[in-house]
């Protein structure tokens, strides 16, 4: 199944206009939340009693409920189907969209218990100057950089699941596979041509970096593989090269991908990737990855 991987031309987008102002202090479903009305307090309801939606232990405050009510609401999901997975930072759910449509619902936990560490990847970052440190506001920051950060990737030619929606910890995407079949990560499948498959992972590095973004937790973990092509997926700490530490983790990717490779039988070694990566790349300037709003 892995042996065709394909390479989209770089489409090269514009900059686009992902730098929408970032304020998370109240949100719509905060207020829906609060309202309590019949129609959502029955929704809840709903959700809490679906038998597939419930392996979360009930750990969803009403908030998160209500940004689910929400994209309900504006269409975006229809009817929620089992989890793909379930993470420390978040669970990611297949869903449908109104129109039958297959997509993926990665709800973040407000009580994320590494939120430190994510403020770490936030301080930095130009979008989120600014931004309060609480757990709430930062886990809500981070829902919105791991939206604006797949536009910018395929705005930059890079595979990635389309982003559909944000509503405040909650984001609706492309699902990567078939409904009841998510495809599987690298790590699971056999690799019958690891260098065709180095090159194209070794081609998105790049295209992220002259894009001015480094995905900082990039490995075989992070690669789904469908349909004879390699997707790029969790993007939510990718920092901008105004980020301090955009360097180390552009080693440490360099490092877990080309050890990888070099596993599977590729001739790769993190040194040279990293090297081919800055040479081949000019990241884009500082003007255009400012919010705009800064300037
Ligand atoms: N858009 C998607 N389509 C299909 N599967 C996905 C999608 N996004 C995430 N997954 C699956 O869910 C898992 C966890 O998602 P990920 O974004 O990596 O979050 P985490 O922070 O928990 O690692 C992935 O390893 C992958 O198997
Ligand atoms: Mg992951």
């Amino acid at each position: 199944m892995t042996d065709d991987f394909g390479l989209a031309e770089n489409t090269e987008g514009a900059a686009g206009d992902e730098f929408e102002e970032i304020d998370v202090s109240d949100t719509e479903a905060d207020r829906i939340a609060r309202r309590q009305d019949r129609e959502f307090a029955e929704f809840r309801k709903r959700l809490k009693d679906n038998e597939r939606f419930k392996l979360d232990d009930g750990a969803f405050d009403d908030a998160t409920y209500a940004a689910i009510y929400k994209l309900v609401e504006d269409g975006y999901v229809g009817a929620f189907g089992g989890p793909i997975s379930t993470g420390k930072e978040a669970n990611v759910y297949e869903a449908l969209d109104h129109d039958g449509g297959d997509v993926a619902v990665k709800v973040y936990r407000i009580n994320a218990s590494n939120f430190k560490q994510m403020r770490g990847y936030l301080e930095g970052d130009p979008r989120f100057e600014g931004i309060r440190g609480d757990k709430k506001a930062v886990v809500l920051s981070w829902t919105r950089k791991e939206f604006s950060n797949l536009q910018r990737a395929r705005e930059a030619g890079v595979r990635v699941p389309e982003p559909i929606a944000v509503q405040r910890n909650v984001l609706v995407m492309e699902l990567i596979g078939q409904e009841g079949d998510a495809a599987p990560t690298l790590n699971d499948v056999d690799v019958d041509n690891p260098e065709t498959a180095y090159e194209v992972v070794r081609e998105y590095i790049r295209r992220l970096y002259d894009a001015g973004l480094v995905h900082g937790d990039l490995s075989e973990y992070n690669l789904v593989v469908y349909d004879g092509e390699l997707v790029v997926i969790d993007v939510g700490q990718a920092v901008t090269i105004h980020h301090n530490k955009h360097d180390e983790y552009l080693r440490r990717d360099c490092r877990n991908v080309a050890n990888f490779f070099a596993r599977q039988g590729a001739d790769a070694d993190p040194e040279s990737l990293y090297d081919y990566v800055v040479e081949n790349a000019s990241p884009r300037s500082d003007e255009e990855t400012e919010r705009p709003d800064d300037e």
